[in-house]
């Protein structure tokens, strides 16, 4: 009895984990100091090289904060950012990322790129954001409590 509850439960955590979209967990410490102080750190599969390029290109006016970095700091953070893309990433990940987005016109961040858009479009996303009273889309943490560890889970 103990052994069947035991194996149910096992198989129980395999299935939401099969389920959730997971990303190896950012464990970079330069990328974290540079860019997790002020929110969670992003991860570079959820935008093709363009988006990552334009936006560490331009750390003074980083949506309405100043996020600078000394040259090299910035060289290194837009590599690592380069290197694991969505658009020359090939996990399961990164390819839902890349669906429907258009290289010419790349998406300006994370929320508004199409994987993000088909997501939280439904009712659920709309009563999650009204429950908890979330303040921006970008607060994954909010609703995606282990966001920071690479898994949102779709329940
Ligand atoms: C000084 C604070 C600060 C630092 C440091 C910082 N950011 Fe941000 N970042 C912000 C703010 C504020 C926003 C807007 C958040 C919002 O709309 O809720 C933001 C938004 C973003 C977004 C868009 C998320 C979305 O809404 O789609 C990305 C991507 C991003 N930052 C990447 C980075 C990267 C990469 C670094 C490191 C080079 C970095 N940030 C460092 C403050 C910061
Ligand atoms: C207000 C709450 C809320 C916020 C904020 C939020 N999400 Fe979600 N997210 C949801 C809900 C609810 C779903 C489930 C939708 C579904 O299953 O169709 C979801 C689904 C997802 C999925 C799909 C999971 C899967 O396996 O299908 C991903 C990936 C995701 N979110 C990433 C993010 C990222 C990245 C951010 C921050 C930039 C974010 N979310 C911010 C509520 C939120």
């Amino acid at each position: 009895m103990k052994k069947a509850l035991f194996l149910a439960a096992a198989l129980a955590v395999t299935a939401s984990v099969a389920h959730a979209e997971s990303f190896t967990p950012i464990t970079d410490q330069k990328v974290i100091a540079a860019c997790g102080e002020c929110h969670m750190t992003f991860f570079p599969q959820m935008l093709p090289q363009a988006t990552w390029k334009k936006i560490i290109s331009d750390l003074p006016n980083h949506f309405g904060e100043d996020a600078s970095l000394d040259a090299e700091t910035q060289a290194y953070v837009l590599n690592y950012h380069l290197n694991d893309a969505a658009d020359v990433q090939s996990t399961r990940a990164a390819k839902k990322w890349m669906d429907k987005v258009d290289l010419n016109n790349p998406p300006t961040r994370i929320v508004t790129a199409p994987r993000f858009v088909r997501k939280h479009s439904e009712s659920e996303f709309t009563r999650m954001w009204e429950r908890k009273n979330v303040k921006s889309k970008a607060d994954c943490v909010a609703c995606h409590k282990n966001a920071q560890r690479g898994i949102f889970e779709d329940d």
